[in-house]
């Protein structure tokens, strides 16, 4: 499988996270919306890590798309700030909620800068070959952060 479409798959279970999360906002704090939180966190996390090392430094490399992988690399920064500060706040607040909210914005845009823009581009980085490569070497280091570092839901290891 190309590394596209594992990097769409992440960004679907991501999306579906926020939503989840977004549908409880009108009730109060609960420890699921938290475990959510600590999902989405790990998820999100997890995704960048492995576009950093393996992806966005082909996309750096080329002239016609190092635009495009500095932007992204920007974004994730952005987004790690973010859910920091949303990880270390002490309330489930209107702060925490329009925190969250410019988070989602965030990540929206950046995912579809990734897609529309950056992965629209990859032929002019590597082959066909090569992308179905990138995509066994994203696959094997997820499995390998997996392994090492802890789960969203402590303890309990995640299938892989
Ligand atoms: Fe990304
Ligand atoms: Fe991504």
């Amino acid at each position: 499988m190309d590394f596209m479409t594992l990097l769409r798959r992440d960004h679907e279970t991501v999306a579906a996270l926020f939503h989840q999360i977004q549908r409880g906002f009108d009730q109060p704090e609960t420890p699921e919306r938290q475990r959510l939180f600590r999902q989405l966190k790990h998820e999100l996390e997890l995704h960048a890590a492995l576009e950093d090392a393996h992806v966005y430094r082909l996309f750096q490399q080329a002239e016609s798309t190092r635009n495009e992988a500095h932007n992204a690399l920007e974004a994730h920064r952005q987004i790690k700030t973010l859910l920091d500060e949303l990880e270390a706040a002490l309330a489930y607040d209107h702060w925490w909620v329009s925190k969250f909210q410019a988070l989602h914005k965030v990540v929206e845009t950046h995912i579809a800068a990734e897609e529309q823009e950056m992965f629209r581009k990859t032929d002019r980085v590597m082959t066909r070959q090569e992308a179905e490569e990138l995509g066994v070497a994203v696959e094997n280091g997820k499995r390998a952060l997996r392994r090492n570092a802890p789960t969203a839901d402590e303890g309990t290891a995640e299938e892989t």
